[in-house]
C-alpha cells in the first residue's frame, strides 16, 4: 500500500504485469491519457503520434520531486567534511565561523553569473538522477542585496526550464556575523521581506515559499514564528527547518501557524508528531543529513503511524553533497525503515504536496504534467535497490513531455 496524503495517486506502470500500458501526452506536455496498450491503440487509431518512446521491458514512475535543496552557492567545504569525520559536530564547525558562514562569504563575493553557472550544472545533475521538480532555497546571502541576488539566480533557472522549480526565500538561515538574532530578525522583517514583496508585485520575480532555520543558537521559536507569519502575509507558503538538532517545539509552532511543510525533524517530540498529524503539515525528511552528521534518525515510522504525511528531499548543500533522489530513497529505506513504495510516494506525490504542487506534479495521471522517469527494468524498485547506479538504471527523464 502506498502511504501519502494523496494516497493511491502514485501510478507506477510496470511491464512485469501482463498488460502493457501507454501514456499519451499533448503538445503542452500534459498527460491526456493513460491506459492499456490495447485501449490506447483503438482510441487513437486515426491519429499519428509525433514521437513515440518505446519502453517495452521497462517501467515508468513519476518524475522525482526533491522537496529541499540549497543549490545556489560558491565555495567548497570538503575540508569541513574531514573535520566532521574527525569528530567535530555541525554546530562546532558553524560556531567557529565555518559552515553556513563560510558559504555566505564565498556566495556574497561571487557574481550572479558565476552563481548561475554553478546552479545550472547542479540542476543538470539532478535531472540526470530523475528529478523533474525541485525546491531551491536562497539563504547564503543573509542581507537584502545578496538574498535578492540568489533569488534572481533561482528565478532565472525557473524561466530557463528543463526542470520545474519551487523557489524558497531563506534569508533567516543563519545570524550574520555583525548582528544579534533580534537584529537579524528585524532586518528580515523590515528590509528583506518588503524588498521581496515589491519584486513579486512588479512581477520581476516569483517566490513560492518562506523558510527559517529554527534552531538553538540560530532563530528561536518566537523569531521564527514572526518571520514565517510575515512571509505568509505576502503570500508565501511556510516551509521551514525545524527540530533538527534540538527539540525546540518547531513542529508544534509550524502546525499552529499553518505551515505547509517542516523539514528535518530528527528531534521532533511526541507532541510535535501529534500536532503535525492533526494539521496535516508535511514532514520533509532528509536522510542524507542524519547520515552525514551521524544524527539520531528522524522517527519516520512513528510519524507515518501517527498519520503525518512524509516527503523526501536531498538537502543538497555544501554540508550534504547529494544531488540524487534515488540515493535519498535508498537511505530512507535502509536507515529510516521506509518501504520502497513509501519512499517512492514520499519522493513524488508527497514532496509535490509539500510544495503545493500535487495538482500538477507527482503522479502519472490525466491532466498532470508529463514529468516521468523510465526505469530500465521491468521492476521500478531497481531505481532504489541499485545504490549509486542511477545513470545505468534510468533510460529517460521526461520533462513536460520532452526527453531531457
Ligand atoms: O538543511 N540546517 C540548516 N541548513 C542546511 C545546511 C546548510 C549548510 O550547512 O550550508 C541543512 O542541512
Ligand atoms: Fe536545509
Amino acid at each position: 500500500m502506498l502511504y501519502g496524503i494523496d494516497m493511491n495517486r502514485v501510478a507506477v506502470l510496470e511491464s512485469s504485469t501482463s498488460q502493457g500500458f501507454s501514456i499519451v501526452v499533448d503538445n503542452d506536455g500534459i498527460i491526456v491519457d493513460v491506459d492499456t496498450d490495447d485501449i490506447i491503440m483503438k482510441k487513437y487509431r486515426e491519429k499519428t503520434f509525433q514521437n513515440v518512446i518505446e519502453a517495452t521491458g521497462k517501467s515508468v514512475i513519476p518524475g522525482l520531486v526533491d522537496g529541499h535543496t540549497h543549490p545556489v552557492w560558491a565555495g567548497d567545504r570538503v575540508h569541513e567534511f574531514e573535520m566532521k569525520l574527525a569528530g567535530a559536530t555541525y554546530m562546532e564547525v558553524h560556531d567557529a565561523g565555518g559552515g553556513i558562514h563560510f558559504t555566505v562569504n564565498h556566495t556574497c563575493e561571487a557574481t550572479e553569473d558565476k552563481l548561475h553557472t554553478l546552479f545550472q550544472s547542479r540542476l543538470k545533475a539532478m535531472v540526470r538522477a530523475g528529478t523533474t521538480l525541485v525546491e531551491c532555497k536562497s539563504g547564503y546571502g543573509l542581507d537584502t542585496e545578496n538574498e535578492m541576488k540568489m533569488l534572481r539566480v533561482i528565478d532565472r533557472g525557473k524561466k530557463l526550464g528543463g526542470i520545474d522549480i519551487s523557489c524558497t526565500y531563506c534569508g533567516a538561515h543563519a545570524i550574520p556575523k555583525n548582528k544579534t538574532a533580534s537584529e537579524a530578525t528585524k532586518d528580515v522583517l523590515e528590509n528583506q521581506i518588503p524588498a521581496i514583496k515589491s519584486q513579486i508585485d512588479d512581477q520581476n520575480m516569483s517566490v513560492d515559499n518562506i523558510d527559517v532555520f529554527c534552531e538553538k543558537g540560530v532563530f528561536n521559536v518566537q523569531q521564527s514564528r514572526d518571520i514565517l507569519n510575515a512571509g505568509k502575509q505576502i503570500g508565501l507558503n511556510i516551509n521551514f527547518h525545524g527540530d533538527e538538532l534540538n527539540p525546540l517545539g518547531s513542529a508544534e509552532m509550524g502546525a499552529e501557524i499553518g505551515a505547509t511543510a517542516i523539514s528535518h525533524l530528527e528531534e521532533i517530540t511526541d507532541n510535535g508528531i501529534l500536532a503535525m498529524a492533526r494539521s496535516k503539515t508535511i514532514a520533509v525528511i532528509l536522510p542524507t543529513t542524519a547520515y552525514i552528521l551521524r544524527l539520531k534518525p528522524p522517527p519516520v515510522r512513528q510519524m507515518i503511524d501517527a498519520g503525518v504525511p512524509v516527503a523526501l528531499g536531498s538537502d543538497f548543500n555544501p554540508n550534504a553533497y547529494c544531488l540524487s533522489m534515488p540515493t535519498v530513497m535508498h537511505l530512507a529505506c535502509v536507515n529510516l525503515r521506509m518501504s520502497m513504495s513509501e519512499a517512492l510516494c514520499a519522493a513524488t506525490i508527497n514532496s509535490a504536496a509539500s510544495l503545493g504542487r500535487s495538482d500538477t506534479h507527482g503522479s502519472i495521471e490525466k491532466g498532470k504534467l508529463a514529468n516521468l522517469v523510465i526505469v530500465d527494468s521491468p521492476k521500478w524498485q531497481h531505481i532504489i535497490y541499485e545504490l549509486g547506479c542511477h545513470s545505468e538504471i534510468i533510460s529517460y527523464v521526461i520533462w513536460h513531455g520532452e526527453i531531457v
